[in-house]
């Protein structure tokens, strides 16, 4: 009688265990001593840009250090594309998902499935907008990127000293990326004093966001947009300054000016903005082309996103520092920003060769 007992304790036990396991729906697979290993899903937007095929490798390599396993995937900027492979994660019951968006505005619906059945999500650098479901956000500054940039024009041109007038075009990035925005309006929020007071000249007038976007940062795009300036504002004048929000995009944009002759001793080439430290425009800053880049650690931003996950599978606090400026429409989203730095010609060594983020190999013609 005793040893029936025991069999049907065990028996009710080891039931007990398992819809247990069933109702928390995780995909782990136990590990020796019990413990479960979980799987992050990893949606980045494409590996058309060095930045996320890095921010993909060092999220799988953190992630995998603290024995989670991984599923990465990159949607080669097809919002489709994008949708069924968190899809696919959903179906498979990852236990979180980290999320940087191509349209912010198209994942509202997954976001809502990924909730539905209990799975938090990590928007990562981009916002993921009108979900209730995104629980938290790693980013850098945004904003500050966009300050960086604009401060940056103001201090090559010596615009406190110089009475100018220079002239500048405006470049911004893809309309359906929630950053875009923020660079832009970072930027503006020192250009803006300049124009107003005719020290800086935007001469085909286009100042307006929608007007100066560039669909998925494209810099085809962005030098057709380029050379389409030239020839219509520039055919007697120079241009002093392009604000370009990324690197792909001053990249489109050097190729156009160096098309009409720009770079040479009689042409000098404008001062222009970057963001990402690609290898391809670090060498065209040591070229004296591009100017700078805004270079936003992304082995940090990595880091930051995996110790979050962390603290939401572990249900410990999650750490922030931001809970006012990211709203997505539906809430706003408690936020982990980093802060971005300039690289430019003097300093690329220290900031970008020495912390290992590039090798010097990889800059040199
Ligand atoms: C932004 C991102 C930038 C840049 C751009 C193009 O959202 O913050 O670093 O890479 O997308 O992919």
């Amino acid at each position: 009688m005793k040893m029936k007992l025991k069999k049907l304790m065990l028996v009710v036990s080891t039931l007990a265990v398992s819809l247990l396991l069933v109702a928390c729906g995780s995909s782990g697979d136990k590990k020796e001593g019990g413990s479960e290993t979980k799987t992050i899903g990893i949606s980045m937007p494409s590996k058309a840009l060095e930045r996320w095929e890095k921010d993909g490798n060092f999220m799988k390599d953190q992630f995998e250090k603290k024995d989670y396993k991984t599923d990465v995937q990159y949607a080669q900027d097809s919002v489709p594309t994008q949708v069924s492979q968190i899809e696919n994660m959903i179906t498979k019951n990852v236990d979180v998902l980290v999320i940087a968006p191509i349209d912010g505005e198209a994942l509202s619906d997954v976001v809502a499935k990924a909730k539905k059945q209990d799975i938090p999500v990590l928007a990562y650098d981009r916002l993921i907008m009108h979900a209730e479901g995104v629980d938290y956000y790693a980013t850098f500054d945004n904003f500050k990127v966009g300050v960086l940039q604009g401060q940056f024009i103001v201090d090559k041109l010596n615009l406190e000293k110089e009475a100018g007038p220079f002239n500048i075009e405006l470049f911004g990035g893809a309309p359906d990326d929630n950053n875009a925005k923020f660079f832009f309006d970072g930027a503006m929020s020192i250009l803006q004093p300049y124009i107003d007071d005719k020290k800086l000249v935007v001469k085909s007038g286009q100042t307006d966001f929608n007007k100066i976007a560039i669909k998925n940062w494209d810099g085809a795009t962005a030098q057709a947009r380029m050379d389409n300036l030239l020839s219509s504002a520039y055919t007697k004048d120079q241009v002093d300054a392009v604000l370009a929000p990324n690197d792909a995009i001053a990249v489109g944009v050097v190729s156009s000016l160096k098309g009409v002759g720009y770079g040479k001793e009689d042409r000098k080439m404008p001062i222009i903005t970057g963001q990402d430290a690609e290898a391809a425009s670090v060498k065209s800053i040591i070229a004296e082309e591009q100017t700078m880049t805004v270079f936003k650690n992304t082995q940090k931003l990595a880091e930051a996103a995996v110790k979050m996950v962390d603290e939401m599978v572990a249900g410990e606090k999650v750490e922030v520092n931001d809970k006012d400026t990211y709203d997505n429409g539906k809430k706003v989203v408690p936020t982990y920003l980093l802060e971005p730095v300039v690289a430019d010609k003097d300093n690329y060594k220290e900031i970008l060769i020495d912390s290992g983020y590039l090798k010097e190999s990889e800059v040199k013609k």
